[in-house]
């Protein structure tokens, strides 16, 4: 890299819903400041259409960076985002924006931009190309003449190749996005999605991705010392996080990163930022309880806590949900239950619901709950009053998280005096 250079342009992408979220995040990390306003999902759709089932999540499996958060940061700032950030999707390094109506123009303003930098001559590249109301509109040729800008660059033909997901060493992956002639091309630094923490290799029914059991912590307002309970955990997914941030464990110390290839790449300063993680890392300081009705669940739980560092931080039971045992006094509920798109397809759930808040009425009176799920209809079976609160998108699936706290019933026929 460069001596004496500007701080990077980042950019972290967040999918609908998680913005704040991200933003919150990069301020704790002084990479922000507080006043930052995160750019909400755009992509050309109204969110509400992005959100509607069957769109693909507009996010960032196609390489479309949508909503997220700007900011500037050098090397090690970038090597913190990665390795802390629980909410985002990826990070991405913005090269460069440019006005490019002609192919010639595009390849021969996006040949200025810095890549020797971040990669080798001949080695090759995933571009992904996106086109909106501009007259490049053919965006395999965009990613092409990217590609050979590159190799304009650094003096020998740059590969353009296909992203594999499966590939051990993914390769290096270019975005570039044409807005009325306007082209931002950006860097990926994160390789694998982040989401991916690389704990969680067995998967129960419709596991909730890592980034979404993060954020729905954080926006509970839980403060990783207070009793914490999913009683719906499947793969596991809620507690393992809930454990990473009552520890202080940052989410991507297990795995490698995009950056860690570039030519600039500093393994001692990514070492002491592990180190000084390392050094901050402390026991859980309150009870996470873990269950599922589901014994494959449970094992799968289990074993992705051990791959996690956290299993001795989480307490696992199987059972089913009405046998939840909450510790006395305060306590957060976090939980994802089967809302009958992906899990229980087709089965009445409204009786799940309805026990669900009887259970909760008689056992954490004064709890803190926060219950992901997609339907206000079945949510209001509990009877609890929650209000929701984020609106996310699940498996493409428009998705609410409901909170509020339990209330305290009247009396033993509390409940049915509510109802009445
Ligand atoms: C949407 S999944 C939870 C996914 C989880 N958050 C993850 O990331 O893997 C719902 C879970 O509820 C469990 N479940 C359904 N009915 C239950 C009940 N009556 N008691 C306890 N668990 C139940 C299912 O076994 C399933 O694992």
């Amino acid at each position: 890299m460069s001596e004496g250079r500007s701080p990077l342009r980042l950019f972290a992408v967040a999918a609908p819903g998680l913005e704040p979220l991200v933003q919150g995040e990069l301020a704790r990390l002084g990479l922000v400041s507080g006043e930052a306003v995160p750019r909400l999902a755009e992509a050309g759709l109204p969110v509400e259409e992005q959100r509607s089932p069957g769109n693909r999540p507009p996010d960032e499996e196609g390489g479309e960076e949508t909503g997220g958060v700007e900011f500037d940061a050098d090397l090690a700032g970038l090597y913190r985002a990665n390795l802390w950030l629980r909410t985002a999707s990826r990070v991405l390094l913005r090269l460069g924006d440019f006005y490019a109506a002609a192919f010639s123009e595009l390849r021969k303003k996006a040949s200025r931009l810095p890549w020797e930098d971040y990669l080798r001559p001949g080695q090759p590249v995933v571009v992904r190309a996106t086109c909106h109301r501009s007259k490049l509109y053919h965006s395999a040729g965009v990613a092409e003449r990217v590609a050979g800008a590159i190799g304009d660059r650094l003096g020998q033909p740059t590969p353009l190749v296909k992203a594999d997901p499966a590939a051990p060493a993914p390769p290096q992956q270019v975005l570039v996005r044409l807005v009325h002639d306007h082209a931002v091309i950006s860097l990926d630094t994160s390789g694998e999605l982040l989401h991916r923490r690389g704990y969680r290799q067995a998967m129960a029914k419709a596991p909730l991705r890592e980034t979404l059991a993060a954020g729905l912590l954080l926006a509970s307002g839980w403060d990783g010392a207070a009793p914490l309970l999913d009683p719906f955990c499947g793969s596991g997914t809620i507690p393992i996080e809930a454990a990473l941030i009552a520890r202080h464990i940052p989410p991507g110390k297990r795995r490698r990163f995009a950056f860690m290839d570039w030519p600039g790449y500093s393994p001692a300063v990514w070492q002491a930022m592990l180190d000084q993680a390392a050094a901050q890392e402390c026991a859980a300081p309150g009870p996470i309880l873990a269950s599922d009705r589901d014994a494959g669940a449970m094992d799968m739980a289990r074993s992705n806590a051990e791959r996690a560092g956290v299993a001795d931080s989480l307490a696992f039971a199987c059972q089913a949900f009405s046998a939840m045992t909450p510790p006395p006094g305060p306590g957060w509920l976090v939980t994802n239950p089967p809302y009958g798109v992906r899990v229980s397809a087709g089965r009445d759930l409204r009786n799940l619901y309805s026990q669900l808040g009887n259970v909760l009425l008689r056992l954490a009176p004064g709890w803190q709950a926060g219950i992901l799920c997609s339907s206000d209809y079945l949510i209001g079976h509990t009877y609890l009053h929650l209000k929701p609160g984020l609106r996310l998108v699940n498996g493409g699936i428009p998705v609410t998280f409901y909170m509020g706290r339990v209330p305290y019933p009247p009396g033993a026929g509390g409940r049915n005096a509510r109802r009445g």
